[in-house]
């Protein structure tokens, strides 16, 4: 029997991030009609895929949401969010899972977020920031520099091109010169912030936000290097698992009390309330966890790991957040369970890749005993063989859970063992850290 209080989801996005939140959606008797937009193969599975709206036309998606009934639109990356999407389908009564751009400035913008960290002091590392009009006054403080390294970042979104670590000066000067003449960062480095590079071990936290108050949702380990051993170019993240033994539940409420919460009410006293996903990029230092980034989205590969281990409805979570009635829920996360997911990524990447090749043995994977395969850069061939095959850089996400971190290790490597592409690489470490430290 269909259930009453059932509507309609509109969720954006097409990565494996969007293909976990499809997932979990599907499992919520709250859930009417699941469409993904663009979505993937994999999206597809559990609702309609909407390939043809354009997401920057925030006319065309109101319209597509009126005329679909929807009663919730969720929004996956970070693009839309900063760009208004939910300022422009709240204006029109809509509900949206998702930050306004004012909110979600704590992604877009790194001076805010320093900024902000500053006013309302959250830790973080010590930093200054420069203007366009600036660059000679950065040249002179690079020069003057004398702890190194240093760490040099464009202001704006860089899909992960805009962060230099840099050892010494010269390097220091080239990342300089880089985010002043590259013209696909022109924006994103209409400011740029250099910082104090601070040691230590990476974890992300996130959190889930109504505005004026977080609850703690998960703790993951992110795999930002495209090789084993954390070497060679950053990419969107290459793996992940939770929970990271990094950070015990003691460490989780001091970060809940100490980063989280002051974050959130600042926010809300600058009259920017933050409602969505908080995701909190830390860096374990020897002086306590400090903020390396902010994000205001699912992380993707965190995201894989972070529904399945979910055991409250997803929908149930996020209506609540939007209806600021958090503190009304109770969020229940897998307890003694582990879950590692490994990305599979075509050959190539993260520079330009080759696509277009057939993948096998994705339901074989999948078959297995707690194993989950989400896809993200895969298309059907156009062919009469309608096969999935790649389609772009990061291609399936490979999850698997067991009671412990080196059984789901395992399991996710036996999971991957069984597919195949043309090019296909992964790294062979992921977990690695966490198993080191247990
Ligand atoms: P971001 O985009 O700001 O998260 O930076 C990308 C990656 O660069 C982070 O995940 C860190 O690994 C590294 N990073 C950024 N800022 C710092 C810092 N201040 N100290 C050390 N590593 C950093
Ligand atoms: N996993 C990193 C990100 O989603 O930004």
């Amino acid at each position: 029997m269909p259930n009453e209080e059932a509507f309609n989801v509109l969720l954006i996005g097409s990565g494996g991030r969007e293909h976990a939140l499809a997932w979990g959606l599907s499992k919520s008797p709250l859930l009417g009609q699941l469409y993904v937009s663009p979505g993937n193969p994999g999206t597809a599975i559990y609702g309609i895929n909407v390939p043809d709206l354009n997401i920057s036309d925030h006319e065309q998606v109101a319209d597509f949401v009126s005329s679909q009934n929807i009663g919730l639109t969720i929004i996956g990356p970070e693009q839309p969010l900063v760009d208004g999407l939910t300022d422009f389908l709240e204006d029109r009564g809509h509900f949206v899972f998702g930050p306004t751009s004012g909110a979600a400035q704590l992604e877009g913008s790194k001076s805010f977020a320093k900024d902000l960290m500053q006013k309302y002091e959250i830790p973080t590392a010590a930093f200054e920031i420069f203007d366009r009009n600036e660059w000679n006054k950065a040249s002179d403080y690079v020069s003057q520099n004398e702890t190194w390294p240093l760490v040099v970042k464009a202001d704006g979104l860089a899909g992960g091109k805009g962060v230099f670590i840099c050892k010494d000066k010269t390097e220091a000067a080239d990342a300089l010169e880089f985010l002043q003449n590259d013209p696909g960062l022109s924006t994103a480095s209409y400011r740029i912030v250099i910082e104090e590079f601070m040691e230590g071990e990476e974890v992300s936290v996130f959190a889930i936000c109504d505005g004026n108050s977080a609850k703690f949702l998960a703790q993951a380990q992110d795999h930002k290097r495209i090789f084993d051993e954390d070497k060679g170019p950053n990419t969107g993240g290459m793996g992940a698992y939770l929970p990271a033994p990094v950070v015990s539940d003691h460490d989780i409420s001091h970060i809940m009390r100490e980063i989280v919460e002051p974050t959130v009410n600042a926010m809300a006293e600058e009259g920017m309330p933050f409602k969505g996903i908080l995701y909190c990029g830390l860096m374990i230092t020897k002086n306590g966890p400090k903020v390396v980034e902010y994000n205001c989205r699912f992380g993707d590969p965190e995201c894989q790991v972070i529904i399945p281990s979910l055991k409250t409805d997803l929908l149930e979570i996020m209506m609540a957040a939007i209806h600021q009635k958090l503190e009304y829920i109770d969020i229940e996360l897998s307890q003694n369970q582990f879950f590692t997911c490994v990305i599979l990524a075509s050959e190539g990447y993260p520079r330009s890749v080759k696509t277009g090749k057939e993948i096998k043995g994705i339901k074989e994977a999948a078959a297995l005993e707690n194993v989950l395969v989400f896809q993200s850069g895969t298309s059907m061939s156009s062919d009469e063989n309608n096969v999935v095959i790649t389609s772009a850089g990061r291609v399936l996400s490979v999850v698997a859970t067991d009671e412990t971190l080196a059984g789901s290790i395992n399991l996710a490597y036996e999971a991957v063992a069984k597919i195949s592409f043309e090019g296909m690489q992964y790294r062979t470490d992921i977990g690695l850290k966490g198993l080191r430290r247990l």
